[in-house]
């Protein structure tokens, strides 16, 4: 499959909202958080798949700011799997030349978790190959709320100032990366869920029946080659 995918052509930017976990694990009468453990493995096929192809952008929808509804304990275990992942996956994001990136409401994680994040930053901050960025405590409503907030403060310092396009861009947690071209998203949901909606106004959506934790690095080639079919227009005639 590989073979049939034209590099010419890549997706500058994946972005992947990683749903199914919880169902995966109800199919296997098995708790909730096997199924969330299942779905950190396959966050490394996702990665490796983007790493081989040469994809430059790959952004994942790790922890929404809705996720803290949870039962205490599930959020308890996505925050320890985090910290695992961030820990196991550290020599691999080296050898690989990953660039770790973060956005959200960082400053509301626990404090424990920050500091691996912090740490895990710093260390891949110079790595020049695939940006890997986690959504973490991440809405796309808050995350314009924030920005608009922020314009608002700029205004007030500078006077008169337009806001356009480029400057609410500018404004977001995203302002290093570029819009998304293909959205993909696990387990048959036809829903953005408050991810990217700004960013992805022009985004490829994809969406698989296969859950989360059964996602391998053939569904992200799969994804690619139906993209590479599709003629993006942006509301041209092309
Ligand atoms: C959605 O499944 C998934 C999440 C809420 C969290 C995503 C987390 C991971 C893939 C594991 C850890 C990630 C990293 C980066 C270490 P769901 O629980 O909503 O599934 P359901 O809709 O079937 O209940």
């Amino acid at each position: 499959m590989l073979a049939q995918i034209d590099r010419e052509r890549l997706p500058r930017h994946i972005a992947i909202i990683m749903d199914g976990n919880g169902r995966w694990a109800l199919k296997r009468k098995l708790p909730r958080i096997y199924g969330h453990r299942a779905g950190m493995r396959a966050v490394r096929q996702g990665v490796e798949a983007c790493h081989r192809l040469g994809v430059s952008y790959l952004t994942l929808y790790a922890f929404s700011i809705e996720n803290w509804k949870r039962p205490p304990a599930e959020v308890k275990l996505l925050m320890t799997l985090l910290r695992e992942y961030l820990k196991k996956e550290m020599e691999e994001m080296q050898r690989e030349n990953i660039h770790l990136g973060v956005i959200g409401r960082i400053h509301e994680l626990p404090g424990a978790v920050r500091k691996d994040l912090q740490n895990a930053l710093a260390r891949t901050r110079s790595n020049t190959g695939l940006h890997l960025t986690l959504a973490l405590n991440y809405g796309s409503r808050a995350e314009l709320a924030d920005a608009f907030s922020k314009l608002a403060m700029q205004m007030r310092k500078n006077g008169k100032m337009e806001i356009d396009e480029k400057a609410i861009s500018r404004s977001l947690y995203t302002q290093d990366l570029p819009d998304p071209d293909l959205l993909i998203r696990t387990s048959g949901e036809m829903r953005l869920s408050n991810f990217l909606l700004w960013q992805a106004a022009y985004a490829e959506l994809w969406v698989t029946e296969t859950l989360w934790p059964d996602f391998r690095r053939r569904d992200l080639y799969q994804a690619v080659l139906d993209y590479q079919k599709r003629e993006r227009r942006y509301g041209g005639l092309g």
